[in-house]
């Protein structure tokens, strides 16, 4: 049996990460929250003191991300992410472990060591992966691919909603001058930057609200499986 893929990809704050669950609910698919791999290594890279020496380091960082001990459970109030047994659900969603992981992604060694374990969230029924490069990198062979993006102050007037919703600190200027940097280097970089694949379906959701790009998308996700 085939297994569909459906790739979701864009800038942070776009959406990506809310709509992504609701169409792996949806259509009853596994979940890849790559984000969150970059994140975990990131977060590991920074407690085992080489995130200021990644190049120099690289061996050793290979070795980290190859062996990551994660573990990622849905619950009934989303997904607990477990690192070396420890829960990190709310810790790697941090800014602070934003800026770690972008870090992190640039380097494409390591990223060709989170290959494998990216690939193999490729299971029947199907699959809802989301990122920069699932499209570009990952899932070439995907059925349906998304590229979902927005203005970075819209997005960034959303990452403050979500971390305040966390009960986390967060005031607008710093995230928007985050996003603004993330963005740059996540656009700029060698390797896997971050772009619509050429046969991407893009939607731009500044002025649309979670169901209507909900929508837009279910609609083409059909079409694209059932051909
Ligand atoms: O989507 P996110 O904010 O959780 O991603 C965290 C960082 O990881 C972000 O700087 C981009 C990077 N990333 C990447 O380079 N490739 C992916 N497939 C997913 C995330």
């Amino acid at each position: 049996m085939t297994v569909q893929i459906i790739t979701i990809d864009g800038p942070s704050g776009s959406g990506k990460g809310t709509l992504a669950a609701k169409l792996a609910a949806h259509y009853q698919f596994h979940l890849l929250d790559s984000g969150a791999l970059y994140r975990l290594l990131g977060l590991s890279l920074h407690k085992a003191d080489l995130l200021e020496s990644l190049s120099n380091e690289l061996s050793k960082c290979i070795e980290i991300a190859t062996n990551l001990d994660i573990k990622f459970q849905s619950t009934a109030t989303g997904t607990q992410v477990m690192l070396d047994g420890e829960d990190v659900s709310q810790t790697i969603r941090t800014e602070r472990v934003g800026e770690y992981a972008s870090k992190v992604a640039a380097i494409p060694e390591l990223r060709t060591a989170l290959l494998a374990r990216q690939r193999a969230f490729a299971q029947a029924p199907g699959l809802v992966a989301d990122g920069r490069d699932m499209a570009t990198s990952i899932f070439p062979e995907a059925q349906a691919k998304i590229y979902l993006t927005a203005s970075a102050e819209s997005r960034a007037q959303r990452r403050v909603k979500q971390l305040q919703g966390m009960g986390l600190d967060a005031k607008i200027n710093d995230i928007l001058a985050n996003i603004e940097a993330r963005d740059k280097r996540d656009m700029e970089r060698e390797v896997a930057p971050l772009k619509p694949a050429v046969d991407a379906y893009i939607i731009d959701s500044s002025d649309l609200n979670i169901d209507e790009v909900f929508q837009l998308m279910t609609r083409y996700v059909d079409q694209q499986l059932a051909n």
